[in-house]
């Protein structure tokens, strides 16, 4: 019999880990499968229930269920708590672990793309899971960040949660707040976009607001992977900025769920080839 592992979201099937996990079994010769788990928002915990009772090794969650599977795990790691996000549950013998390896998947990447974030000075864009588990990163190396989002509100309640917790103070501006996002740019060393502006298939769309410009001296972490270079990587480039995309977060976040599942270590080319192929 194999063994089972898989991802939970609604939609799910635009997911390009199901291809890069499958390819990383079928390189090791492990009899397992990723599959395909769309689930409704109204039953999350019974599938989360439900992986403990067909026996699968763990799933990975996505949106909009990163949130709402918490409530439904045995233990939850500190780190994934203070994210207020799980995107990989682990199934330690009926025991249902809650991870979030979007954080340390971040980390690797930036840190493979050659950017070392302790002690920078970063601009996040966006207040949902990602831009969470990114600002959790950031300020546990040490970085200085400041938070911009459409809705001002939600920015503030990501740094007052996440700025208690690390005893810094998180300024906080809305996306439309053009001169003072500028002032904040022109003093920074990193800008992540964690918002899903850009994205596919609204390629032409770019987060930062009209007049806006990235000095040449930033480095631009882009979330988004499809499409491969986003309007906002265009500007970056243009600009003479430094430019990483979003697939190291991607490989990198199912890596380290690769290790936790099988704790066997992942082929990490294999898993990148079999990204690169999807998209
Ligand atoms: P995820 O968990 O992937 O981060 P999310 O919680 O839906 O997804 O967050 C999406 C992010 O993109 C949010 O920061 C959202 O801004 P709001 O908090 O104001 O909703 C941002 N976003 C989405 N569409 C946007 C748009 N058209 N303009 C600006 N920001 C947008």
């Amino acid at each position: 019999m194999p063994t089972y592992v898989g991802i939970m979201g609604w939609p799910v099937s635009h997911s390009r880990s199901p291809a890069m996990h499958n390819a990383a079994f079928q390189a090791l010769g492990m009899d397992w499968r990723y599959l395909f788990l769309p689930v409704a928002p109204d039953d999350v915990e019974e599938a989360v229930c439900g992986l403990r009772a067909l026996r699968f090794a763990g799933a990975n969650v996505t949106v909009p269920h990163k949130r709402a599977v918490i409530p439904a795990l045995d233990r939850v790691t500190v780190e994934a708590r203070a994210i207020g996000a799980v995107n990989t549950i682990v199934n330690r013998d009926g025991v249902l672990e809650g991870h979030n390896t979007d954080a340390i998947g971040f980390l690797r990447a930036l840190r493979e793309a050659g950017f070392e974030p302790r002690g920078c000075r970063a601009v996040v864009l966006g207040a949902g899971g990602a831009a969470r588990a990114i600002v959790y990163t950031l300020l546990a190396a040490k970085a200085t960040v400041t938070v911009v989002n459409r809705t001002l509100s939600r920015a503030r309640h990501l740094a007052e949660e996440l700025g208690a917790l690390f005893r810094v103070h998180i300024p906080t501006l809305p996306l439309s707040a053009g001169p003072a996002l500028q002032t904040a740019l022109a003093k920074a060393d990193l800008l992540v976009n964690a918002t899903s502006v850009g994205m596919a298939p609204n390629v032409d769309a770019s987060p930062l607001p009209d007049g806006v410009t990235i000095p040449p001296t930033l480095t631009l972490y882009e979330t988004i992977y499809t499409p491969r270079e986003t309007a906002l990587m265009g500007q970056a480039h243009r600009a003479g900025a430094r430019v990483i995309g979003g697939l190291g977060m991607l490989l990198h976040q199912g890596a380290v769920a690769f290790e936790l599942w099988t704790a066997t270590s992942p082929p990490l080319e294999v898993m990148r080839r079999a990204i690169e192929a999807e998209l």
